[in-house]
């Protein structure tokens, strides 16, 4: 079977003013994928999702969700998703599962098996034992558990998460995980989720688009984006950097040798085999790290920066680059 697209976006862009926040953004998304829109802050995607739901009109380009224009049939788009932005949207006076009612009210399912959809609801979030709470009593993990269970109580086609884990602790991030996963699951629901935390998009999307100043730098599976960089990264701190970079250039295995604020990288393909063989040749290296490329050196490879400059839970490129220590 020809899996059906769930999105088509077509050379998408959002204008405000001189600044282009979406900036021609085409892609396809399946019905019953898992897609990431990866990005750093600023980068259009928070815009690109407003398109998507119809809630901010395109300046240019089109963009079908669910067979309908998000632009003409707007209405029509908001039946058939669910959305859950960033800033919590929940009435903090009312019990969780007031809140699961009035959506369903608002949606207009039907009273007949209204009651037992909220209570599986609540079951797949975990939040059957505090659903008579009010919202203002949760924690943020739990608000953001709610809403989650609020995005596809009507049983939408696609759900839209943006950051559905930003400011949250890491361990509460992993369980929001848990239940998004066990969602599209269960409910087979398409699932386009918007995130600058690297780790997320690479291990829960099936696949991501990696967009830096409204557009689209990288599309793939993450595994097909790292493996095409054709190798494990080394960097390599010296007192001569660029004595160094020239040495690494002239070796056959050595690829996309750069320099960034002293910092020599290079791509090493099988590295088991050509790593020795590398530092045998190399005289004056203080201090190496490798690891297995990750989807911040696709983004480090077409825009030469790190996708968060504020991780404090990056690579090793990424600590070095911020530390503003002994260099
Ligand atoms: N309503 C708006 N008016 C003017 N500029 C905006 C507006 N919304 C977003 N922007 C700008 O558009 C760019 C993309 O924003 P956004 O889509 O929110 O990024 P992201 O969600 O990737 O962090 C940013 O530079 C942002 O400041
Ligand atoms: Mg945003």
């Amino acid at each position: 079977m020809v899996p059906v697209s769930a999105i088509s976006i077509k050379k998408l862009s959002k204008h405000f003013g001189k600044l282009r926040a979406v900036d021609g953004i085409s892609l396809e998304v399946k019905e019953g994928e898992v897609f990431a829109l990866l990005g750093p802050n600023g980068a259009g995607k928070t815009t690109t999702i407003s398109m998507l739901c119809g809630l901010l009109r395109p300046t240019s380009g089109k963009a079908s969700v669910a067979g309908y224009d998000a632009e003409t049939e707007p209405l029509k788009v908001r039946k058939s998703i669910g959305v859950v932005f960033q800033q919590p949207s929940s009435d903090d006076l009312l019990s969780g599962r007031e809140n699961l009612e009035m959506h369903a009210l608002l949606y207009g399912m039907p009273g007949e098996g209204r009651k037992e959809r909220i209570d599986s609801m609540l079951r797949l979030v975990g939040l059957t034992d505090r659903q008579k709470s009010r919202v203002k009593e949760y924690s943020g993990g739990m608000r953001k558990r709610l809403e989650i269970a609020r995005g596809i109580l009507h049983k939408p086609l696609i759900l839209f998460l943006d950051e559905p884990t930003v400011g949250l602790d890491p361990q509460t991030r992993s369980h929001i995980w848990e239940y998004i996963r066990k969602m599209s699951q269960v409910e087979k629901t398409t699932i386009v989720f918007t995130t600058h935390y690297l780790e997320e998009a690479e291990k829960y999307a099936d696949r991501v688009a990696i967009i830096d100043h409204g557009r689209m730098i990288a599309l793939g599976k993450p595994s097909d984006l790292v493996r095409k960089l054709g190798g494990d990264i080394m960097l390599l701190k010296s007192k001569e950097p660029a004595l160094i970079a020239s040495e690494l250039r002239k070796m056959p295995f050595a690829r996309s040798v750069k320099i960034k604020e002293g910092i020599v990288s290079v791509t090493v393909p099988d590295s088991q085999k050509n790593l020795p063989k590398m530092l045998r040749l190399l005289d004056g290296v203080d201090s190496i790290e490798m690891h297995p490329a990750t989807l911040n050196d696709v983004f480090i490879k077409y825009t030469g920066r790190a996708i968060r400059e504020d991780s404090a839970e990056g690579s090793y490129w990424e600590r070095i680059m911020n530390s503003k220590g002994d260099r």
